[in-house]
Parts: structure tokens; sequence; C-alpha cells
């Protein structure tokens, strides 16, 4: 089955959440069956290598062209650790203000109502260091356009941005731009 098939199949629509007349896709099921779970975990990746054992043996081995995956909490973390797991790189946390410790860089960007902010410590992307941004659904595109600047901001190269879900109506893809949006399913 094509993967957009699949998580058309197990994401839940909720009508009138978080508030009135707003179609919530709900995507823990997707993340809650092993199958699906691979399956999407997998094209995210792509065209990253995704079994570097069998890359290895076939001898024709494709590089992931990212060094880094970056998650946006709270839900691209849980697809930004397996993408990193299977193409052999490492995780990065992009966090709401507030999380991370260190000395950090900062992007605010707009909600329904008012403004929030992400966070990326300084020491987490190098210059020049390529880099893959995940995370689970692309609505207004707000959310992925303050991490994309905050990898910016610290001299990293933003490959691509992946996500399962596009909700193409909002318009979040130009504000990506001129990023390419890698999207499982546009909706
Ligand atoms: C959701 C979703 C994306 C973002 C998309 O996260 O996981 O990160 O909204 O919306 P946008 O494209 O309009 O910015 P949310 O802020 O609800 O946080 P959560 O993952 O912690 O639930
Ligand atoms: N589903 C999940 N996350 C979201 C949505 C949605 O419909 N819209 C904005 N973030």
């Amino acid at each position: 089955m094509p993967v957009d098939e699949l998580i058309a199949a197990f994401v839940v629509d909720v009508p009138d959440f978080p508030s009135p007349g707003i179609v919530f896709r709900d995507l823990t099921p997707v993340f809650a069956d092993a199958g699906a779970f691979r399956r999407v975990v997998e094209a995210l990746a792509a065209p990253a290598a995704v079994d570097p054992r069998a890359a290895a043996l076939s001898g024709a081995a494709r590089q992931p062209d990212f060094d880094v995956v970056v998650g946006v909490e709270a839900r691209g973390f849980l697809l930004a650790a397996a993408v990193a797991l299977v193409t052999g790189t490492g995780v990065v946390p992009v966090r709401k203000a507030g999380k991370l410790p260190r000395e950090r860089v900062s992007a605010d960007y707009a909600l329904e109502y008012g403004t929030a902010t992400l966070e990326l410590h300084t020491d987490s992307i190098t210059p020049g260091q390529r880099v893959l941004v995940v995370d689970d659904v692309l609505a207004t595109g707000g959310t992925l356009e303050a991490a994309v600047s905050l990898v910016e901001q610290l001299g990293g190269v933003v490959t691509t941005v992946a996500v399962v879900v596009e909700l193409a109506a909002l318009g979040g893809r130009q504000r990506i731009a001129p990023h390419a949006v890698h999207a499982l399913w546009l909706v």
C-alpha cells in the first residue's frame, strides 16, 4: 500500500478539536502501529539509505544528504529520533521556550492567539552542517519556519523539511520556501 494511503488509514479525524470548526488530524495511531510507524519513518528518511547493512552488502550505499536530524517538540521528537536511528545520524531537539538549560538561540512564531518561542542550543549545530528538520504536521508553517530559522542562525544548512501530514490549504509550504518540503500525505 502506498505510504499516503497507509497514513490516511490510521489517522483519526477529530471534529471541533482544539476549538469549534477545526478538524484535528490525530496521528497517534500511526505511531502506535509497528508496521505503519516503520514505513513512515523510512519514508521520511528517503532518499537516505535506511538500512545501512543492506546498503553495505549491495555495495550501493546511498548516504543521507544530511548530517543530523532536528526534531520539533513534542511530536516531532518521536519521529526525529527514529529517523536518526535508521539513517545512522544524531538527533537534536528544538524545544519550546524555557526547557533548554545552556546557551541557546530563540525564534518567535505566531499562534492563533499571540506568539510562542522555540529554542535550540547554540552548540547543537555547527556551521555548514546539513540538517533534516522533522515534524509530524505542517499546518500554517509558523513552527517549522521558526525551527528552520534557528538552524540557520547557527550556520546550519537545511537540506529538507520532512513531515508526515501537510495541511495544504493552510499554505505552510510557501512559508518554508525555498526549502524543500517532503510531505508524505497532503490533505
Ligand atoms: C503542532 C504540530 C506542529 C505544529 C504545526 O504542534 O505538531 O509542530 O503544531 O502547526 P503550524 O504549522 O501552524 O505551526 P503543537 O504546537 O500543537 O505542539 P505539540 O507537538 O507539543 O503538541
Ligand atoms: N493535527 C495535528 N497537529 C496539528 C494540526 C492537526 O490537524 N493542526 C495543527 N497542528
